[in-house]
């Protein structure tokens, strides 16, 4: 390694002395040239994520990070090179700085970030910085240094932006970077983004709402803090409102009865915590029941597999999810509407996996039906 990088500060030093006319001489003499010639004094700030900020910083790191002996025996390779032999050596090097001067995603995350903030920016060059944020902060470590680099708060205020463009792609950004990362999730929590996206489930703008749906269900997935701020918020009526809306977007409403589903399985994963109480609520219960006669099979599905959960919550109450929520009817007519759908070639599979979850679910709530009929919940503990 140190090697490679004596050669390449010797083949530098080389170049400058051909840009000059001289041969090279020593070592030392044009290393002091050249710390001189920059003036800059080089911090860590220069070598973020292995990038260099110019090509002094580069020069002066090498130069700095170079054992002066190996130093040395290198400037004697090099002298010994053919005219030829440099200048070929001279392009690599070229093309070399070229591709290092390429800035780390650390880098353009700091541009775009700069450009957000920038009030004048045009709008369609303020939807490309937002658009670059999401490729850029898809790995969890670059997500992190959005937050560090002050890119979160930036980003969250323009989800009020007025463009709804503006709103969804900025929803979008926040999500992905929250995905499995309780940092960020905590960060953007702090910065009080979660009423905002809420609201923005409201929005005419259906592109606008699925985003924003998106990134509630990313802030608080898995994050206890956020899910109570989640209901504080009544997140869980706007939940209601869109499983409740058979005109609502369709993915819209496959997401909200998602994250019912995760709700409940991350209660059940963590027993110890108090329940969300909407979770056993039964009217709340029923939005979800009742999605499992729609007409979209991956809704049906997302569906059961959300009864499934919330059926085995401790606060569940098995009559509750009988009178209330109709869930055994609802299960029945279920069966024989998937058993249409298993006539169906192209849908035969699909339904079939379907029903094997459906009769999976009915099983489990039969199982506490029986249970809390012979002994009450005295009996549920037992088990
Ligand atoms: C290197 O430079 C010194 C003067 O700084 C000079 O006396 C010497 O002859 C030079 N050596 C070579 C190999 O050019
Ligand atoms: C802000 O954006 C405008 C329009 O693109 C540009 O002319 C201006 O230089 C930018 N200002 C800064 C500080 O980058
Ligand atoms: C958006 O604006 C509203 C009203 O001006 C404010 O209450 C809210 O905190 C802002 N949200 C964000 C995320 O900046
Ligand atoms: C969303 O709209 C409903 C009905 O239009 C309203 O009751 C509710 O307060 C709105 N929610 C938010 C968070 O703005
Ligand atoms: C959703 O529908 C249920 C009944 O299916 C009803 O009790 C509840 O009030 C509705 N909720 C909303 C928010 O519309
Ligand atoms: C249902 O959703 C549609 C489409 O978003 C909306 O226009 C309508 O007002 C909603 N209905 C109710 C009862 O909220």
């Amino acid at each position: 390694m140190c090697r490679a990088r004596c050669l390449l500060l010797c083949l530098l030093l080389s170049m400058a002395a051909c840009s000059t006319g001289e041969p090279v001489n020593n070592t030392a003499t044009y290393e002091a040239e050249l710390v001189q010639d920059s003036g800059v004094v080089i911090g860590d700030q220069d070598q973020i994520d292995g990038g260099f900020s110019s090509l002094d910083g580069m020069l002066q790191w090498a130069i700095g990070h170079s054992d002066p002996a190996e130093l040395k025996e290198s400037a004697q390779d090099v002298k010994r090179l053919s005219p030829d032999e440099l200048q070929r050596r001279q392009l690599e090097l070229k093309e070399l700085l070229e591709k290092l001067k390429t800035p780390s995603d650390a880098g353009l995350m700091q541009i775009a970030i700069a450009d957000l903030r920038n009030s004048s920016l045009s709008l369609e060059d303020r939807h490309r910085a937002l658009e670059e944020l999401l490729i850029l902060v898809e790995p969890i470590d670059n997500a992190n240094d959005l937050s560090k680099l002050g890119g979160l708060s930036v980003v969250v205020e323009e989800l009020n932006h007025s463009d709804p463009d503006v709103r969804r792609l900025s929803a979008w950004v926040l999500g992905k970077a929250s995905q499995n990362n309780p940092f960020v999730q905590h960060q953007v929590l702090q910065l009080g983004a979660l009423p905002t996206l809420l609201k923005m489930m409201n929005s005419s703008f259906v592109e606008e709402a699925v985003k924003a749906l998106y990134a509630v269900s990313t802030v608080i997935r898995n994050n206890i803090a956020g899910q109570h701020m989640f209901y504080a918020e009544n997140g869980h009526i706007m939940l209601q409102d869109v499983m409740n809306n058979s005109s609502m977007d369709i993915r819209l409403r496959r997401k909200a009865v998602f994250l019912v589903g995760d709700l409940a399985q991350c209660q059940l994963e963590n027993t110890e915590r108090s329940e969300l109480p909407f979770l056993s609520d039964g009217l709340f219960v029923k939005s979800v029941v009742d999605l499992i006669a729609s007409a979209d099979l991956d809704l049906q599905e997302k569906a059961l597999e959300a009864i499934k959960s919330l059926v085995q919550l401790k606060s569940a109450e098995p009559r509750v999810l009988g009178d209330i929520c109709g869930l055994e009817g609802a299960l029945e007519r279920m069966k024989v509407q998937l058993q249409e759908s298993m006539a169906d070639e192209y849908k035969r599979d699909y339904a079939a996996d379907v029903e094997s979850l459906r009769v999976e679910v009915e099983s489990i709530f039969r199982t506490r039906l029986q249970t809390s009929m012979i002994g009450g919940p005295s009996n549920v503990q037992k088990q």
